[in-house]
């Protein structure tokens, strides 16, 4: 797959390790930045990750702060993304499963790396399994609009 990723300053320690992950597990990257852990505003780089998404130039996000919180709320506001902020693979593995979600967010103050590529790993893997979740995603999408 082609992978979105993006951080803040806080995640920025997390995002090379988890890019280094990915691309072990064959997928190509596209790295939004930061690029250090000088301080910056988590909106900006959520943004940037959401439009690579919402125009399919790339296949799925990731997104890493140093909750998941702000950044995958910033996402949110995204028309067309849904963002999941996750700390286990359970839930990252059903919100692909049942809620198509296309953006991956993690803390890097909440998670250390083997949890983070865990989880990354179950959502990469997962797959939409529409039927009757179909509606309620569609749903979702019908919020956006109203
Ligand atoms: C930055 O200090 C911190 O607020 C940010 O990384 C994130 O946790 C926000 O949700």
């Amino acid at each position: 797959m082609k992978l979105a990723i993006g951080c803040d300053h806080v995640g920025f320690e997390l995002k090379t390790d988890i890019i280094t992950y990915l691309e072990l597990l064959g997928h190509t990257v596209q790295d939004f930045g930061t690029q250090s852990a000088k301080r910056v505003d988590y909106p900006n780089y959520a943004a940037a990750v959401a439009e690579a998404v919402v125009t399919q130039k790339c296949d799925l996000g990731i997104l890493i702060c140093g909750t998941g919180v702000g950044i995958s709320i910033a996402a949110n506001k995204i028309k067309g993304i849904r963002a999941v902020v996750c700390s286990e693979p359970y839930s990252a593995k059903l919100s692909r499963e049942h809620n198509n979600t296309n953006v991956l967010a993690f803390g890097s103050r909440v998670v250390g790396i083997e949890l983070a590529k865990m989880i990354t790993k179950e959502w990469l893997a997962a797959e939409f399994e529409g039927g009757r979740h179909q509606k309620r995603v569609a749903m979702i999408g019908q919020l956006e609009v109203e």
